[in-house]
């Protein structure tokens, strides 16, 4: 599934996935210079990768790996939602996360999500620009009919969690592949300022 919609600069952009999917409210509530879509295939340039690293190691591939990857996640209908959030002049990424739907055979071979990669720009943290891109996410998995979200996060950002309505269930499993590369922890740097 692809779609298109203009850029700052007029040029349509391609999208992973259609902007019909994206929250209404959200796009109601952002600042008007700041604009929430679709991860697209030249967001390589738009600083997506550093917006990453204020969660974890987020090793530059360059431009031709990273739409290759982009393009292999756009082939599996229905599965990878990344969205992200642009400040419209300096035309950067300052905001992105993405709702991955995973389908089983249990719950009448029903769907369920995960939202990942949930990052925002330092100097942007604080504004609620993540508890917006976490409703857009939410609101995706609505639409996609999965049965339940489920996100791993450090204990250190539960209370963010804890604010779009999830609660804590079970605990975490993680054995990490030997050799690949590891996660590092993330930020705890503390919320600055409000939008
Ligand atoms: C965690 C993160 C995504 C939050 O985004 P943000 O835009 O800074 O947070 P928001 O402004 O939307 O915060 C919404 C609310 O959650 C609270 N909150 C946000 N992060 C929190 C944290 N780590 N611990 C406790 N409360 C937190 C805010 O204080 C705010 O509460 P309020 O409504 O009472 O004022 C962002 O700080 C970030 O990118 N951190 C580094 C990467 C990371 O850890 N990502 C994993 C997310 S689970």
């Amino acid at each position: 599934m692809s779609a298109s919609i203009e850029s700052s600069s007029a040029a349509p952009l391609d999208l992973m996935f259609s902007q019909d999917l994206v929250d209404p409210e959200v796009v109601q509530m952002l600042p008007p210079e700041l604009a929430i879509r679709p991860l697209a295939s030249d967001d390589y340039k738009r600083g997506h990768l550093d917006v990453l690293r204020v969660l974890t190691k987020a090793a530059d591939p360059g431009a031709a790996a990273w739409t290759a990857h982009f393009l292999e996640m756009r082939a599996c209908a229905d599965t990878y939602f990344p969205l992200v959030i642009v400040d419209k002049k300096a035309d950067r990424i300052v905001a992105s996360g993405t709702l991955y739907v995973e389908r089983t055979f249990s719950r009448g071979l029903g769907s369920r999500a995960h939202p990942e990669d949930i990052a925002v720009d330092r100097t942007k943290q604080g504004r609620y620009l993540g508890l917006l891109l976490c409703q857009a996410l939410m609101y995706i998995g609505g639409r996609m009919g999965v049965y339940k979200t489920v996100g791993n996060c450090t204990d250190a950002n539960m209370p963010f969690y804890l604010k779009f309505g999830c609660h804590r269930a079970g605990r975490q499993m993680v054995r990490y592949t030997e050799g690949a590369q590891q996660p590092q922890e993330p930020s705890t740097s503390p919320p600055a300022a409000r939008l």
